[in-house]
């Protein structure tokens, strides 16, 4: 059987912690960390996404204003609502939702956000950051994954990574993550001839394909940890993964459930990089 880590569980652990700690720091710094959050248009997954990641910041203290732009929002309007941010003392953390309208170009927008003040760790600065291997603000949810296999005590030091998947929210960051933390890396992606063998490589496996359920046993080597970023709605409305839980459970030593498993990690590791960005301005 394998252990089933518990994503959920650990963010409110986490959350209690930041709470805690922002307690602890805001009469000092004479304020609360702030985190603005830019969503543009009328995606009810976006919606969705942008009120968890909302109430997490109130309930930990955090201020957090929402700037909520209508779907015809010019490119102009957004650049400025960033720039109002990037001035703002009370603002530590800027999130810009994203999918953004077509109309606007998404590379401009998350150019425009201070580095310092990049809590999602999209701007090309932070990416380079990562890359040479510097502390710096990283992507939430590979981060949260790396954080989960920690708290869980699973190594990673010479171990055989297969990430799948390469995002720059989550596919490439997570395999950058991995290398820094000595594991032997390998990055497979929709053209990767003989995918299974590369997966059945495996001691710790990432699946961040957006591909419901396509990982089974046949992917696996028996004993790896399993780790599933991916989350679809199947023709009934649940949430699924890119992972087929119930035949990869009974061969993996560790695997994440979904829902439950990375997504509250990801909320978690916002407040995180909430948290760290404010630390830094007000050190
Ligand atoms: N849309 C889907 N995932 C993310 C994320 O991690 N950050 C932002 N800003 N938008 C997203």
């Amino acid at each position: 059987m394998a252990t089933i880590l518990n994503g959920k569980e650990l963010a409110a652990t986490l959350r209690a912690e930041q709470t805690e700690e922002i307690r602890k720091l805001a009469p000092l710094a004479g304020r609360p960390p702030g985190l603005g959050v830019i969503l543009v248009g009328d995606d009810p997954a976006s919606h969705a996404y942008v009120k968890n990641k909302r109430n997490a910041c109130k309930e930990a203290g955090i201020h957090a204003p929402e700037i909520n732009l209508p779907h015809d929002t010019t490119r102009e309007t957004v650049m400025e609502w960033v720039d109002k941010l990037n001035a703002d003392p009370r603002i530590d953390g800027i999130l810009v939702q994203l999918p953004l309208p077509p109309h606007i170009p998404k590379d401009d927008i998350l150019l425009r956000i201070d580095p310092e003040k990049d809590v999602d760790g999209f701007h090309p600065i932070n990416v380079g950051r990562l890359v040479i291997g510097e502390d710096t603000l990283v992507p939430c949810t590979p981060t949260g994954v790396m954080t989960l296999l920690s708290r869980y005590g699973i190594p990673v030091k010479g171990k055989k990574a297969v990430v799948l998947g390469r995002s720059l929210i989550v596919g490439k960051p997570m395999a950058l993550l991995l290398l820094a933390a000595d594991a032997t890396v390998t990055i497979c992606h929709s053209k990767t001839a003989n995918l299974s063998e590369e997966t059945r490589q495996a001691d710790i496996l990432v699946a961040a394909l957006g591909k419901p359920l396509m990982i089974t046993k046949d992917f696996v080597k028996k004993g790896a940890v399993v780790i599933d970023v991916g989350i679809s709605r199947n023709d009934k409305g649940k949430l699924v993964g890119d992972v087929d839980f119930d035949s990869v459970e009974p061969i993996a030593s560790a695997i994440t459930p979904v829902p439950g498993g990375v997504g509250p990690m990801t909320i978690a590791t916002l407040l995180e990089n909430t948290l760290k960005a404010y630390k830094k301005r007000n050190h």
